[in-house]
């Protein structure tokens, strides 16, 4: 097994739903830990997807007079747009109509059909014809459909069944010799006392003269496989199985599935027993977490109390959305969904805790230190309060990964906050305000450094969980770029912020919210102007024009007013200037104007700027910001304003 390779799935969601906070839930969950272990220095695959067959999708498509391709393809768009949104960083997106996917399940079907596994029998049950599905005796509600109530029919009819039966031995013998295979211990127990009755085969066919859309059975063509064996297989097909050899050696065994309790007997029954069918092992872990209720009560469509993902992104930014579900709620528990408990723990630990932080010690080095980070003092240097931080440094970055490891994020997160908490501490005690009325230079350079290594430490340790903060962190701080300053694997060293670093004040990283929202965040899944497919063209009636971006996609890129503070002609370049401009912020900023403006033009003028571009270096010059101008053979022409205008302003 290879040591250094970690993979982690999400379930394939239903493509016909609108994507909701649960679906947020397991996929920001598999982010956190996928960003955490590349960190760490590990090999990841990350795999997300969404689920495409079956007769709910072939009759949603009917409906809307289109092929059921068709209506996948429009309806898959609102899962990687939000995916996108919230900064999911997998490696993979499958569907399981693609090519690659039916290949491995009719592999799976005929190796199984060759070995016994998979046999052909008479089926009865009850049919709702108006529903076009099948229920058992003990489904039905006093005799009726128990999905629309109405009346049902027996039928009997003929089917390919997996006889998991032959299974159950070797799977109670797996989950009780790997007791990390179903996690949490409670969902462990619950397969264990459901694994004590005997196990009944699993009907895994369809004939076509009820439903198409699915995967063909290759032996039997007027059959397609049944949604849940098709939908299982994914994790091997994204893994690289039968194509890739290599691939699926090294991640395979490391597999750790994300799911949420609904899901858990497909997962810890089907799943194992039909991969041992295809001769492969159960995947490494199974992890099932809690269901979100939202407000207190059970999410609805009729109660209209869906909580629309990019709604509570346009309101509060994905990174304290993707915090507070990992926070508020120990994973594996349930736990309920408030706006009240948001503003609060964006408030508390977002603004306050975190954001004073950053921002009272870059107000103090810039005071006292012009911004520039003094050199590391010697360790002998170092005070007692200096040493207590450095060692709230270490325990912080060993609770993280012992957490991690058995992904008890909220556990992560505290211990995280305890450091944050000790930081702050650390000011108050240390008192650089002090040092500095009393001119004692050294020790207040050996504070002020102590103090930069420690929220470079903070930065690193919340990136997994809020990657734009992170990168805001390390923007402010004036290393952003360094990789290897940014890794999780740099925590086991202290004093990694290299002396001399210029830092650069930002805005607030999460600005305070004084009201909380009620109605308006939890609307009828659709309605934002942002939750449909792609351009939202098919909301509006537009034709969708290739080149043409949404304003969704536009709103993205911050651009606000400048005031150019300084500036100067970059050392042997005849293009650069270096230029310091005061955004709201003061940042630097590089651009190839030289041939067009002399440094003396240029300051005091106000300008546009890009301000959430991934910072660049030109020349070895860091440029934290693009400035617009106007440019072809003839010349160039910065973009101004007609009017005065205060620097930071934003540019719609
Ligand atoms: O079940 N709280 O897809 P699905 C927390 N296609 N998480 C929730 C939730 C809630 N209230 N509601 C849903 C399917 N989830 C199948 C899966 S996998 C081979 C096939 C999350 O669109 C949770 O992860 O119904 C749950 O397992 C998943 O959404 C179900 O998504």
């Amino acid at each position: 097994m290879s040591e250094n390779t970690f993979y982690v799935t999400t379930p394939i969601y239903y493509v016909n739903d609108v994507p909701h906070i649960g679906h947020v839930y397991t996929t920001v969950a598999a982010d956190v830990i996928a960003r955490y272990m590349r960190s760490a220095g590990c090999r990841v695959m990350f795999l997300t997807g969404t689920d495409e067959h079956g007769q709910k999708v072939e009759q949603a498509a009917r409906e809307r007079g289109l092929d059921p391709q068709a209506h996948c393809d429009e309806m898959v768009v609102r899962f990687k747009d939000l995916w996108r949104r919230f900064n999911i960083s997998n490696d993979d997106f499958i569907r399981t109509t693609e090519k690659r996917h039916i290949a491995v399940v009719q592999h799976f079907l005929k190796t199984m059909h060759d070995s016994g596994d998979i046999y052909k029998a008479s089926y009865s049950g009850w049919y709702c014809v108006p529903d076009e599905r099948f229920w058992t005796e003990k489904d039905l509600v006093e005799g009726n459909c128990p999905d629309c109530g109405r009346e049902v029919v027996q039928i009997e009819e003929s089917n390919y069944f997996f006889r998991m039966s032959r299974y159950q031995d070797w799977l109670v013998s797996h989950i009780e010799a790997n007791p990390d295979f179903i996690r949490p211990e409670t969902r462990r127990n619950e397969i264990l006392g459901f694994l004590k009755k005997p196990l009944e085969d699993l009907c895994i066919s369809r004939p076509k003269s009820r439903l198409h859309w699915g995967v063909e059975i290759p032996f039997d063509t007027d059959y397609v496989t049944y949604v849940w064996f098709d939908a299982l297989i994914n994790y091997v097909t994204g893994a690289g199985y039968t194509v890739d050899d290599e691939g699926f050696a090294a991640f395979w065994p490391n597999c750790t599935h994300l799911i949420g309790k609904d899901i858990l007997t497909t997962h810890t029954v089907y799943w194992p027993t039909m991969l041992r069918g295809e001769g492969l092992a159960p995947p490494r872990r199974v992890f099932a977490h809690g269901w979100w209720t939202v407000e207190g009560r059970k999410m609805s469509k009729s109660l209209r109390n869906v909580v629309e993902p990019n709604l509570l992104l346009d309101r509060y930014g994905g990174d304290a959305v993707r915090y507070f579900i990992l926070r508020e709620v120990p994973f594996g528990l349930d736990g309920d969904f408030s706006h009240a408990a948001l503003v609060g723990r964006i408030n508390s630990d977002l603004a306050n805790d975190l954001g004073n932080l950053l921002q009272r010690s870059l107000g103090m080095l810039e005071k006292y230190r012009d911004g520039v980070i003094p050199p590391a003092p010697a360790e002998a240097e170092m005070g007692e309060l200096s040493r207590g931080l450095v060692q709230a440094a270490a325990a912080a970055g060993a609770e993280l990964a012992g957490h991690m490891e058995v992904l008890a994020f909220d556990r992560a997160l505290k211990a995280v906050w305890e450091f944050i908490g000790a930081a702050n501490k650390y000011i108050d005690s240390a008192a650089p305000w002090v040092l500095h009325k009393e001119a004692k230079d050294a020790k207040l350079d050996s504070v002020m450094y102590t103090l930069f290594e420690a929220i470079r430490q903070v930065a690193v340790m919340i990136s997994p969980f809020m990657p734009e903060t992170g990168q805001k962190m390390f923007r402010q701080l004036g290393i952003a770029g360094r990789k290897e300053l940014a890794r999780v694997t740099s925590l086991q060293q202290w004093g990694r912020m290299p002396g001399g670093t210029r830092t650069f004040k930002g805005p607030a990283l999460f600005p305070r919210i004084e009201e909380v929202p009620g109605v308006g965040l939890e609307e009828e899944p659709g309605v934002s102007p942002s939750a449909g497919p792609g351009t939202g063209s098919a909301d509006t009636g537009e034709e969708k024009v290739d080149n043409v971006i949404s304003m969704d996609d536009f709103a993205k890129v911050e651009l606000v007013t400048g005031k150019v503070l300084e500036a100067e002609n970059v050392p042997r370049s005849k293009k650069l200037i270096r230029m310091v401009v005061d955004t709201g912020e003061k940042r630097q900023i590089v651009a190839g104007i030289a041939e067009y403006y002399s440094p003396a033009d240029l300051v005091g003028r106000s300008i546009a700027v890009v301000a959430n571009l991934a910072p660049a270096r030109l020349m070895g010059v860091e440029s934290n910001g693009m400035l617009l101008a106007a440019h072809d053979e003839g010349g160039l022409a910065l973009v101004t304003f007609d009017k005065d205008v205060r620097p930071g302003m934003r540019i719609r």
